[in-house]
């Protein structure tokens, strides 16, 4: 199985890098620098956002699933620049898109919660987007263009709990246990309700609809909804950390902080049902992060 992975550069990019089987053979499109080097895998520099380039990196490449995570993922920096938002997550899935469907290739897009306005919870796959801000806009936009394929996937995925296996990346977790490391406070809402998923069970739940024969709308998130505060307060604990230092903080009071919608856990009966890899409770999702990463382990 050969597969395409957008933006490998990223966060959970780099969990799928390191989650893929061995056998199978990677393709990694990034604008930066290779961050790993395996066997039967192999990198490719290329702009997205420059169509002829990207399906001509696609066209040599010959993918029979591509993983297209690549995306502009600050929901306050799309709020602030929404043209590039759109330019990045809506025309480069377009880009993508037209070359799955030229090539019969299977395209999984990595979307997310933020789809939904939050005012009643527990979303199921088919129920409509309603997204309040630029990111949520760009992402539902460009869900339209995959759900348009005979086998496109949909994932929508929670916020993601995880270190970066690769690179940098976008990572709550890194952010948060370096400031608690310098005994700094963390100021989290209170009022904003998830169902948090860990790196390793995304990327493993991504690659398998990649070789699989689901096509459609999927949602990838943990089996426990927790306002954020009490999440991130059991992962200090959890990681030996004073969860005193976690503070709850009133979000709208923050400058440039676009509006969060409120409660936008996602149902994963469906996930639970078709995939192999099981979607895990929050105290599974921190003993898979902490085997997996020795520097996460909890202290003494
Ligand atoms: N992290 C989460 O909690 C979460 C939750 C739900 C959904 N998602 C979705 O999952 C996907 C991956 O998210 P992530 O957290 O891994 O984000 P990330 O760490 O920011 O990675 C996204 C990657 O996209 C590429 N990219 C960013 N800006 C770009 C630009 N202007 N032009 C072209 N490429 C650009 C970069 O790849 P290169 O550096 O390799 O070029 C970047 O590393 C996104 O589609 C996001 O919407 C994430």
């Amino acid at each position: 199985m050969r597969i395409f992975i957008t933006g490998a550069g990223g966060f959970i990019a780099g969990s799928l890098l390191k989650q893929a089987p061995p056998d199978c053979e990677i393709c990694a499109q990034t604008r930066g620098l290779p961050l790993w080097a395996r066997e039967g895998l192999r990198w490719w520099r290329a702009d997205p956002c420059d169509p002829s380039e990207m399906t001509a990196v696609l066209t040599e490449a010959r993918p029979q699933a591509i993983l297209h995570t690549a995306a502009l993922a600050n929901i306050d920096y799309c709020e602030q620049h929404p043209d590039e938002a759109r330019a990045v997550n809506v025309e480069v899935t377009g880009t993508v898109a037209e070359y799955a469907a030229n090539s019969g290739a299977k395209l999984v897009f990595l979307s997310t919660d933020n789809v939904f306005d939050g005012e009643r919870g527990l979303y199921q796959e088919h129920d409509p987007p309603s997204p309040i801000h630029v990111y949520g806009e760009t992402k539902s936009e460009a869900e339209a263009l995959v759900t348009a394929l005979p086998n496109g996937v949909v994932a929508r995925v929670a916020v993601v709990t995880g270190l970066p296996a690769l690179g940098r990346g976008n990572s709550f977790l890194a952010w948060m246990l370096r400031k608690l490391e310098a005994g700094e406070e963390v100021g989290v809402p209170a009022n904003e309700i998830r169902t948090s998923i860990d790196a390793i069970t995304v990327a493993r739940a991504l690659l398998e609809l990649a070789g699989n024969d689901f096509s459609g709308i999927i949602h990838l998130a943990g089996n426990d909804r927790l306002n954020r505060f009490e999440m991130v307060q059991r992962i200090a604990l959890r990681l030996g950390y004073d969860p005193a230092l976690i503070v709850s903080n009133d979000p709208t009071v923050l400058p440039g902080r676009a509006p969060r919608p409120m409660d936008i856990s996602l149902d994963n009966q469906l996930a639970r049902r078709v995939l192999r890899t099981p979607m895990l409770g929050l105290e599974a999702a921190l003993a898979l992060i902490t085997e997996n990463r020795g520097d996460v382990s909890p202290r003494e």
